[in-house]
């Protein structure tokens, strides 16, 4: 607000020989009242309804090509960002806090300042910002807006050009694939990766920039996913700049340790924190009560206090053990993660679960606990084996499966290319990934419906993992298996189409996945799937697919997911 939308939007679409319109306009024209008495009559969160159906709308105009200015809330609204960006291109008009404070004044008709003090109203501004940060930097333009309406429109009318000049240029690539629909045309160049996928001009090793970034709207708890190829170095330092506290602790397993903890130290010291390393054993079994206390012991040697944070580098085990450390130490200290795995990058590293495994059974005890932020460099994946690859496209091709048709059907199409770890490809592929889990979760944080879809195949997985006691089969292995299964079940409950249990065998074996259930008698299966039921208090919320791309759930008793005459 007071950033000028409402007069350098209708001065540019001038310009450029476009309609204008002006959401916060078009809202108050539908309902046949003003926004201030929206908010009073509906709450900020009937206004929020209201403001995606009209981007909504707008968005596809039948005038085709027009000019929209947006309320600076409206693009947080999930979803919002990436209808926008399959729609056209977002211009962000930049200004200081202080700025805008001046320009809105007294703050008549402005809801989210009404009665507020000049100070408390620049505060307000100052905290918006921040907590938009993330959306606002997804912007595919940024414009500063400090200048008079002419100026301003001469510098949105050069960036769309230089934009459309320069083809299928960084920026724009990355607006595409952050798209709902992934494309094809994305990939370019000899080797199939696009400019913004090779590593570009760098001084040093970890010295590249950030690909892509996708946001997790979860209030004032949000944070961003960022992407990148050879950039720990960087990451670093963002990380540093993000916590900006005095010591960090950086808690991995040895082989990551290795590799990669150097450069991201290198970057995490040059933002001038104190950097003590904690590198823990390898394996889920890391995830226990006395290597979680052996942490908050060695966090207190460290000197760590309430202003110190956690930084995780490794797969899933490292960031729910380290998470959770966090979460507790000191009644919860800031903590980001960077995963090193295709299943932490996915999957574990987004959604604030965080706890470790008690004797009798895995993730026992933990908390919720959003990171700050989650770094991604895929370069990282290269040393990890195969196999570890193709557990976590299990969870990837889970998403796609639950949530996305056009990914699944991208993802037949690029399977291999994934696995061999084509840049664009991972790129894309991780970045879709993390916009599905994200979407899930800033949905629904706490797992009170929609975050159930992300169990598909989990409930024949966690009865596989349990009777090969955890060894011998990666999860993603187990997710495979138990995938096919639900979809089969799916099928013979009438729920999806014939042939949708094919189409995900398929893929699955093409990544190199298990997808039949070992050779066990059906009354063994039924048993470790009571412990689930039992969990859930009741029947056991079943995720079954109404179609690629289409998922539900269904609460069926253990005998009913398990028929009589059940075989592996
Ligand atoms: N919090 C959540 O929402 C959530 C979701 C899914 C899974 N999980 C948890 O995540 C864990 C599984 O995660 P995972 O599959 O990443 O397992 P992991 O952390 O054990 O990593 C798998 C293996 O790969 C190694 N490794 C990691 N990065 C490497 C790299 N770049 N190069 C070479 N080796 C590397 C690890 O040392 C380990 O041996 C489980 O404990 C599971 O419960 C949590
Ligand atoms: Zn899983």
């Amino acid at each position: 607000m007071g950033a000028g939308k409402s007069t350098v939007g209708p001065a540019l679409a001038a310009r450029l020989g476009r309609r204008f319109f002006d959401s916060d306009e078009e809202i108050e024209r539908r309902a046949g009242r003003s926004i201030p008495a929206i908010f009073e009559d509906e709450g900020e969160s009937g206004f929020r309804a209201r403001e995606v159906a009209a981007i909504g709308s707008l968005a596809e105009h039948e005038d085709g090509a027009v000019v929209i200015a947006l309320g600076g809330g409206a693009i947080v609204q999930p979803g919002a960002l990436e209808r926008l960006r399959a729609r056209g291109e977002i211009v962000l008009l930049e200004a200081d806090a202080a700025v805008l404070a001046r320009r809105v004044g007294a703050g008549s008709g402005r809801p989210l300042l009404a009665g507020l003090s000049a100070r408390a109203r620049a505060e307000r501004i100052e905290a918006l910002l921040a907590e938009r940060r993330p959306w606002y930097e997804a912007a595919d333009h940024r414009v500063d807006a400090d200048a008079g309406v002419d100026e301003v429109v001469d510098r949105i009318v050069a960036a769309l050009r230089r934009d459309s000049g320069s083809g299928n240029g960084a920026r724009r690539s990355m607006s595409e694939s952050g798209a709902r629909a992934p494309k094809r045309a994305a990939r370019t160049g000899s080797k199939g990766a696009p400019a913004s996928a090779r590593p570009s001009k760098r001084s040093a090793k970890g010295e590249g920039r950030v690909h892509a970034r996708v946001p997790v709207a979860l209030a004032d708890r949000s944070y961003a996913i960022e992407l990148g190829q050879d950039w720990l170095t960087t990451i670093g330092r963002r990380i540093g700049d993000l916590l900006a506290c005095e010591r960090i602790a950086l808690v991995t397993v040895p082989t990551v340790a290795r590799r990669y903890a150097p450069r991201l130290s290198k970057g995490l010291t040059a933002s001038g924190a104190r950097v003590g390393r904690i590198v823990v054993p390898d394996g889920d079994a890391t995830k226990n009560p006395r290597e979680l206390a052996r942490l908050w012991d060695r966090f207190l040697d460290l000197g760590l206090d309430r202003h110190s944070a956690v930084v995780t580098l490794g797969g899933g085990v490292v960031g729910d053990l380290g998470g959770f450390a966090a979460a507790t130490f000191l009644r919860g200290i800031p903590f980001v993660q960077v995963p090193t795995t295709v299943l932490a990058m996915v999957d574990a590293s987004i959604g604030g679960k965080t706890g470790i495994n008690l004797a009798r059974g895995k993730n026992l005890v933990g908390a919720f606990h959003q990171p700050r932020g989650v770094f991604i460099d895929i370069d990282t994946l290269r040393s990890l084996p195969r196999r570890e690859r193709a557990a976590g496209a299990a969870e990837l091709i889970k998403a796609a499966a639950i949530w996305d048709a056009e990914l699944f059907a991208w993802l037949e199409s690029e399977i291999e290319a994934f696995l061999d770890l084509e840049p664009s490809v991972v790129l894309h592929a991780l970045e879709r990934g993390c916009a599905i889990k994200a979407e899930v979760v800033a949905r629904d944080e706490r797992e009170g419906g929609l975050r159930r879809l992300l169990n598909f195949g989990h409930t024949l997985a966690h009865a596989i993992e349990t009777h090969a006691r955890y060894r011998g089969i990666l999860h993603g292995e187990a997710v495979s298996i138990g995938m096919v299964f639900a979809a089969e079940r799916s099928e013979a409950l009438g729920l999806s189409p014939a042939g949708t249990r094919d189409r995900l065998a398929a893929l699955l074996e093409r990544a190199g996945l298990p997808t039949r259930a070992p050779d066990r008698p059906r009354r063994a299966y039924l048993s470790a799937i009571a412990v689930d039921k039992k969990k859930q208090g009741g029947n056991i919320h079943f995720v079954v697919l109404k179609g690629i791309g289409n998922a539900g759930t269904v609460s069926l008793s253990p005998r009913e997911i398990l028929p009589p005459g059940w075989k592996p």
